[in-house]
């Protein structure tokens, strides 16, 4: 492995996606700077566990502690990391999300604040501080899912997901003076916690997924090849745009 001499900043990095990319990086030879919000529990065993990894041991591995709902928590987490002597980092993955999963008709004040807070707000504040510190050739890569283009029952989330892809094209010509490229995953149904959450409530959409001859669960190894894809100089041509990787499945009604 040769190292890349460069920096990847993945927010949610503890678990699921998050940590598959954290991993494939690794392997890849990007130093990496992975985001977690709690000291306990499944992310925090996760990180300590992939620090003693023979990939973790290939390249600098830093682990930056912040809500990303929380501006004030990511501009503690930003300064902390700029006295530690980091000062450039070259790309920026917004994975981590959290939502409430209920419909339109329940959602509460606090509902509508967890959700914008940190999938909205939190990515956006996350490019504010980040993406000054990106030198040309930088990008940003911003995980969405099927509900920003299909109505998912109990799935506000998806709302956000609309909007983020949406970011992704103004963030691409924003930060295009910079040289800063910026470009999404809309990714299908991938393997993680989540998918599992999901399963119990949409039990009528997996059934239908699971009675289809097309495989329809998405390994978040495979989400991790294209968002390292998506970073590298090979995808220089793709700007402001978000990569429908989902199998295939929404090819058909
Ligand atoms: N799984 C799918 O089917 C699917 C499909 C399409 C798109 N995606 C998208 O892919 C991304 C990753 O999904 P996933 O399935 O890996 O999700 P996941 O298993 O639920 O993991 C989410 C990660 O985000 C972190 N996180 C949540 N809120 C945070 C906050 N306020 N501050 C910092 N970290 C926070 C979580 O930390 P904790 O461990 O502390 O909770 C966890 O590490 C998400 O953007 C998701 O919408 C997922």
């Amino acid at each position: 492995m040769i190292k890349k001499e460069k920096t990847v900043f993945i927010t949610g990095a503890g678990r699921g996606v998050g940590m598959a990319m954290a991993k494939h990086f690794a392997s890849l030879g990007y130093d990496l700077i992975l985001n977690y919000r709690k000291d306990q529990g499944k992310s925090a065993a996760g990180l300590q566990q992939f620090l003693t990894s023979p990939e973790a041991s290939q390249v600098s591995v830093r682990l930056a502690k912040a809500d990303i709902s929380e501006p004030r928590d990511i501009a503690d987490m930003m300064k902390k990391l700029k006295q530690d002597g980091v000062d450039r980092i070259d790309h920026l993955i917004l994975n981590a999300a959290s939502a409430p999963f209920k419909p339109f008709s329940e959602m509460t004040r606090s509902d509508w604040k967890l959700l914008l807070n940190c999938n909205l707000v939190g990515n956006n504040c996350c490019v504010n501080e980040i993406s000054p510190m990106m030198p040309p050739g930088g990008s940003i890569c911003i995980l969405s899912s099927m509900g920003s283009r299909r109505v998912l029952p109990n799935y506000p989330l998806g709302v956000i997901k609309s909007a983020l892809e949406s970011l992704v094209s103004y963030l691409e010509v924003e930060l295009h003076p910079q040289d800063i490229r910026v470009n999404g995953i809309c990714a299908g149904m991938v393997n993680t916690d989540m998918a599992s959450y999901l399963q119990k409530m949409w039990t009528d959409l997996y059934q239908r997924y699971e009675n289809s001859p097309r495989r329809w669960l998405i390994e978040p190894e495979e989400v991790a090849n294209i968002a390292a894809f998506l970073i590298s100089p090979q995808a220089s041509a793709l700007r402001g745009t978000t990569l429908v990787a989902d199998l295939g499945v929404s090819l058909t009604a």
